[in-house]
């Protein structure tokens, strides 16, 4: 009898604890939804230690969870400067991209960025650099865990995805990849997402995204897929918002992250030296570099600018001791010129 009636009261637990684990879940999604948390509202501790020095060797915390919290997924928590991905996974919100470093130069960038306290390294097949990545995160000393590195399939490579996966595992030879994108839509696109999504069951890959999709792309991409994207990356910097395309990745729950933050080679010094960014970054003592990344931060964009310069890198760490207003944030928005830099 008293067998019986311990069995029965652990089926009711049961049942009450994953119904309430559900009804957290959907809330969560459901929050989301109808809080519509995007681009400022997606940001989290702002300025709440407004002492921050900015020193970025302080974050040396272990940035990845694995199965935590999904409450948070795709809100910015600039104390800890990271994001909770659809995946479980934590993320930095800012990093480095190493488009056009190779070499010896693209190790010092990313041994450099990696002393300053950045974690986040943007890399890609199409780079030829992930050796080079690879050989930083392992020569670094940091643990493997604290680091999230980025790199991507080029379409070149979707019709054998599968072993261009374990190509990029191969060279960047640190076990395992943080998130993988396909870099561009294209030609067995949808089949190369699914064989990401199987190197996810593998536990080859933890996260999962897309690069250069916008809400046409998505539209009629997402349900041909069974796993959300935890990121789409797109070109994003005040002459080209995509202030229609960013609450819309941002609704799935998905985090934006921008290419190009600072204009791209060949278009830094308009940006940088623009009046309004110019102004504003003297009214608080920054840089105009700074202005433009910390703009991305309030809007719930991460931020992954391009350097092979140890002061560029180390100023691009310096985003969190500053804020900007309500009516920066509008200036800085209304420099939309939908200018692309790039062609993609
Ligand atoms: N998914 C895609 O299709 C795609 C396309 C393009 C780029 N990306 C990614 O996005 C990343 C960022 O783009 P990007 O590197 O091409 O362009 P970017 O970050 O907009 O600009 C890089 C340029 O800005 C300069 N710079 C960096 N920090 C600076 C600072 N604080 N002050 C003044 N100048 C500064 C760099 O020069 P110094 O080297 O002298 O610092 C470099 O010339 C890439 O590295 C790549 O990872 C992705």
């Amino acid at each position: 009898m008293r067998k019986l009636f311990c069995s029965v009261l652990c089926v009711f637990v049961s049942i009450a604890v994953i119904a309430c684990g559900n009804v957290r879940k959907n809330d969560t999604l459901e929050d989301m939804e109808s809080d519509g948390q995007t681009g400022n509202d997606a940001v989290d501790g702002m300025m709440t230690d407004a002492e921050d020095t900015g020193d970025a060797n302080e974050e040396t915390e272990a940035i990845q969870g694995g199965e935590g919290d999904m409450a948070d997924i795709g809100i910015f928590n600039l104390e800890t400067r990271t994001v909770r991905l659809n995946s479980g996974y934590e993320m930095p919100v800012y990093g480095i991209g190493t488009y056009s470093l190779t070499g010896e130069v693209c190790v010092a960038s990313v041994s450099a960025a990696l002393e300053r306290g950045v974690r986040l390294i943007d890399t890609a097949y199409m780079y030829h650099n992930e050796e080079r990545v690879g050989e930083a995160v392992r020569n670094s000393g940091i643990p493997r865990e604290e680091i999230f590195v980025i790199t991507k399939l080029y379409p070149s490579q979707f019709s054998n995805a599968e072993a261009a996966i374990d190509e990029a595992l191969n060279k960047l030879d640190i076990q395992y990849i943080d998130m993988m994108l396909l870099h561009h839509p294209g030609t067995g696109d949808v089949d190369a997402y699914l064989a990401m999504e199987q190197a996810v069951a593998d536990g080859k890959i933890r996260s999962i995204g897309l690069s250069n999709w916008y809400v046409e792309e998505l539209e009629e991409f997402l349900p041909q897929i069974n796993i959300t994207p935890a990121l789409v990356q797109n070109e994003i910097h005040p002459y080209y918002q995509e202030n229609d395309v960013i609450p819309y990745i941002q609704d799935l729950g998905t985090v934006v992250q921008g290419w190009y933050p600072l204009g791209g080679r060949g278009h830094t010094a308009e940006l940088l030296g623009d009046e309004v960014i110019s102004e504003i970054a003297d009214s608080h003592g920054k840089s105009s570099a700074q202005v433009i990344l910390r703009w991305n931060l309030q809007k719930g964009v991460v931020v992954i600018p391009g350097s092979g310069n140890p002061d560029h890198i180390q100023e691009n760490t310096e985003l969190f001791d500053f804020e900007l207003t309500e009516d920066e944030m509008q200036r800085m928005g209304a420099l939309d010129r939908d200018e692309k830099h790039d062609w993609y």
